[in-house]
């Protein structure tokens, strides 16, 4: 079996007689939307162990608000919902891998509510509403703006209730485990101090979420470290769009507070972004205003910031009916309640954040990664659909449609992969691995802070290659050290991802989708219109 240069180092220093070693058919690594619908589709015919950086139903998907995009208006179309995620996708979006999503929506929605979801609902069935990039009110939501909490629920309690699914909590998966032949064998998972297991599988599925913690304003929970990307690089796998990280327009910005989502669903019900003069700055930019693509809108609250000289903008609901406002998305109620904001009033500030990363590991319409024996679904991957600018709730759907699809497939490829024999691994060249004592807090606050200045929503070359320069410092004394705790750990997955990220934003030299570059502001299919991929060599 093989490790990436620092795993290796990281079983010297423990010991590698030392290791535990536990089977199973097929591993799920991650448990949001994808990691657990795919788990509950393998569980059908064989015994999944899922693994999981905190609890099972920590995950992004548990803070998704907006909803789940899918066709149900009568007036709307499998075919409109496609156009609209090949608009938004600004040229990239892979037509084939968009159709089966969108296809798979009514019966992802089924299966939910077959097992017990709760969706809003009106007179008519479902409510539906609108968000940016979307042509019609297509979107469903449970508790107003609680989607992903019911989503999440639903899905633990029905993989609980499978005697084939084995949850384990709380753990840190290092690395992959490849075999000499490069096919997956499964991972190199810390449980606790003193007790790292090889858990050995014929089939694996990456569904490890994202890396919105690269920066400092995210929307994203504190395990979104880039862990699943950075470990598939080093395994070899074939990475897609990594330049393109989607910012939230309108995350809440109040000093001491979480930097908590404002659903786009709030502007699709009529609400107004405002400057510090009280201008709808969003009217002269986009005949859609406050619900165009979010790249717009995050862009112009930039520059608008900017313009005024202010940390933030305002979000207006004032012309509203406010407490049907409040009544519907509770979680808006909930800030004006915590930070006493009276929205008949005032206005809330916010600012755009980090919030999904599109990029990935590269799968094919199968979910199939090029290291045999690995599969992705989830943010984790770069499937295709959401190209360079992913449209507003479809990444719940593509969770639920791509992870089923992936359990299936790796369920029925399991009578292909043969079982690797246990093989005593190689460590003695190993050497080296002590450092100075770091302060890993510090770093993270530098890492963050720079992301946020030269790789966030405008970038340029000067900015880039700055980053680039001090990633590259950093890592160098990062990577030579033997980390025995997750949060070392984290923080060389944070490193090998934001540098690639910034090698990406570089080569890619023109603006599309979330990715703006200003030194090149004009999209250039000639030279661009096409996807990057990128791939470790050996
Ligand atoms: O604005 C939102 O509710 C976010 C939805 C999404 O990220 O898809």
């Amino acid at each position: 079996m093989t490790f990436s240069q620092t795993t290796r180092r990281y079983l010297v220093s423990c010991q590698l007689n030392r290791l535990w070693r536990r089977e199973i058919p097929l591993l799920v690594i991650g448990s949001g939307v994808a990691g657990l619908r795919a788990a509950i589709e393998a569980a059908e015919e064989v015994d999944v162990l899922v693994v999981t950086k905190g609890k099972v139903h920590q995950s992004n998907t548990r803070w998704a608000q907006g909803g789940i995009a899918t066709v149900l208006d009568q007036e709307d179309s499998l075919e409109a919902h496609v156009a609209d995620t090949r608009q938004v996708g600004a040229g990239l979006v892979d037509l084939s891998v968009a159709r089966k999503v969108v296809a798979g929506g009514p019966s992802a929605l089924e299966d939910l509510l077959g097992w017990g979801a709760n969706f809003d609902a009106e007179e008519e069935g479902l409510a539906l509403t609108r968000e940016g990039g979307h042509s019609f009110r297509r979107v469903i939501h449970s508790g107003g703006d609680a989607t992903g909490l019911e989503v999440q629920r639903t899905l633990v309690e029905k993989a609980r209730q499978s005697p084939r699914i084995h949850i384990l909590e709380d753990v840190f998966v290092i690395d992959l485990v490849t075999d000499m032949e490069g096919g997956c064998c499964g991972a190199l998972v810390w449980e606790r101090p003193g007790r790292t297991s090889w858990i050995q599988s014929r089939t694996t599925i990456l569904a490890a979420g994202g890396a919105g913690r690269m920066y400092r304003e995210t929307t994203n929970p504190e395990e979104a470290t880039g862990d699943g990307q950075a470990m598939a690089w080093r395994a070899g796998v074939t990475m897609a769009d990594l330049e393109f990280v989607q910012f939230h327009p309108t995350t809440l910005y109040v000093p001491g507070s979480q930097r908590k989502l404002i659903t786009e669903a709030v502007r699709g019900e009529g609400a107004y972004l405002r400057d510090r003069n009280g201008e709808r700055f969003l009217v002269p930019v986009h005949p859609d205003a406050e619900l165009a693509p979010r790249d717009v809108v995050s862009r112009a609250i930039l520059s608008s910031m900017a313009e005024c000289g202010d940390t933030h903008v305002r979000l207006d609901i004032r012309h509203l009916d406010v407490d049907q406002v409040l009544n519907r998305f509770p979680g808006l109620a909930r800030i004006a309640e915590d930070f006493r904001f009276d929205l008949t009033r005032e206005m809330v500030p916010v600012r755009p954040s980090a919030h999904y990363f599109i990029g990935g590991i590269r799968t094919d319409l199968q979910c199939r990664s090029d290291v045999p024996g690995l599969y992705g679904c989830g943010e984790v991957t770069a499937s295709g659909l959401h190209g360079g600018n992913r449209l507003g709730s479809n990444s719940l759907l593509e969770g639920l449609v791509l992870g089923k699809e992936a359990g299936a497939i790796a369920r029925k490829d399991l009578r292909v992969r043969k079982a690797i024999p246990p093989r005593e691994m190689k460590g003695e060249e190993i050497r080296g691995g002590s450092g100075p004592h770091l302060d890993l807090m510090d770093l993270r606050n530098s890492l963050e802070s720079l992301l946020d200045r030269r790789v966030g929503v405008f970038r340029d070359r000067l900015g880039l290659e700055e980053a680039r320069e001090r990633i590259g410092a950093w890592s160098r004394y990062v990577h030579s050290q033997v980390f025995q705790n997750p949060e070392g750990w984290e923080m060389q997955n944070l490193l090998t991802l934001a540098g690639l990220v910034v090698e990406q934003a570089i080569a890619r030299e023109e603006s599309r989708g979330v990715h703006h570059r200003e030194d090149f502001p004009n999209r250039d299919d000639e030279r661009f219109g096409r996807r990057l991929f990128v791939r470790r060599e050996a």
